[in-house]
């Protein structure tokens, strides 16, 4: 009987040894160790063996099993350790590829400006107003002191809707509807929007852009205000060493009006390309509000005075970003458009 066990100890640890994976090896263990194996067998005939030999052999048994189930165990964690091995080589992934980038979303060149320009307004404590792009011809063009008739409406071809509505040429008509609704009281506000004309759309006109407004009312404002908040407007858009420079112009709505040129920020007044070779670049139209405009919206010109501005954020943008062509804000060219997204967070 010793000598059965001897041979089947040999005969198992041979098993473990062929054993190549876990499934296989657990088989043995079943075949062998199991309840109906030929160990549990060997244990069961000790009963025929005389009395006194029982308990040697018992032992003998114990610690040839002990031996086989450690021999096991030890294959066991060896084959285990390779199939986990085996996953993790099936599953690995390069992290060293390169990724796809996310495409992440951004604001319109055109916004931007615009917010940067409502920004330095709204820290020079104005507010900001908005009116309906559909507008009457009163507040677009009446109320502004430019009568029916008049030659100067003939600066702004408009698309009429009805006799009396048309799509706003400016953003003026707000500030007559801002004065009219104030009554009489102090106004600082500005007036950003989209405004329309009747124009051929080229590369530097289109029948539809943006507009901001500035209106100041209240009692002794005066032209220097104007050129002191304008100054510093400058300053603030196109650098700390821009000049500006006022030229009398004509707007039916201010009186005297001028138009402001900035000290180019390309040449810094040599003269170059950007600023044709004259060292200036015309940025807005403005000036102080003419009475007309004052009495219609119910104010008192002998008691209050005001200053008005109005400026086209596309230039201001284009100049900004030497974009060349006013059609690339609103084609949305992605390719266009990316390349003013903003880095800092
Ligand atoms: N509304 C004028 C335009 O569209 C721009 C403008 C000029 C507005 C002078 C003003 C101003 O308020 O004072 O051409």
């Amino acid at each position: 009987m010793e000598q059965q066990l001897n041979e089947l100890k040999e005969t198992v640890l041979l098993k473990i040894d062929e054993a190549t994976s876990v499934k296989e090896l657990n088989d043995v263990r079943i075949a062998y160790l199991g309840k109906k194996g030929p160990i549990t067998d060997l244990l069961k005939g000790m009963g025929k063996l005389p009395a006194d030999e029982r308990p040697k052999m018992g032992a003998l048994v114990n610690v040839s099993r002990e031996t086989v189930t450690e021999v096991l165990e030890r294959r066991m964690a060896i084959l285990e350790q390779q199939a986990i091995n085996e996953q993790l080589d099936k599953e690995k992934i390069d992290v060293t590829l390169p990724g796809r980038p996310a495409l992440q979303g951004n604001h319109h060149p055109l916004t931007r400006v615009v917010e940067e320009i409502e920004d330095f307004f709204i820290s020079m404590g104005y507010e900001v107003a908005e009116g309906p792009e559909v507008e009457k011809d009163y507040y677009n063009f009446e109320a502004l002191n430019l009568p029916k008739g008049h030659p100067a409406r003939d600066m702004q071809d408009s698309f009429y809707i009805s006799e009396e509505v048309l799509l706003r040429t400016h953003t003026s008509p707000v500030q007559a509807r801002t004065m009219e609704a104030k009554q009489g009281a102090p106004v600082k506000i500005i007036c950003p929007g989209k405004v329309y004309r009747r124009d051929n759309d080229d590369a530097t006109h289109s029948h539809q852009f943006t507009q901001i407004e500035g209106l100041v009312i209240g009692e002794d404002i005066r032209m220097s205000d104007l050129k002191g908040t304008l100054s510093l407007f400058a300053k603030k858009m196109f650098g700390s060493e821009r000049e500006i420079r006022l030229r009398p112009s004509f707007f039916p709505f201010t009186e005297p009006s001028v138009e402001m040129d900035i000290s180019c920020f390309k040449c810094g007044g040599d003269g170059c390309n950007v600023c044709k070779k004259t060292g200036w670049i015309e940025i807005l139209g403005a000036g102080m509000v003419h009475p007309n405009v004052l009495s219609m919206a119910g104010y008192d010109p002998s008691v209050v005075s005001g200053f008005a501005f109005g400026m086209g954020p596309e230039r201001i943008a284009m100049l900004k970003y030497g974009v060349e062509d006013i059609r690339h804000f609103y084609t949305n060219d992605i390719r266009f458009v990316s390349q003013f997204h903003r880095t800092e967070a």
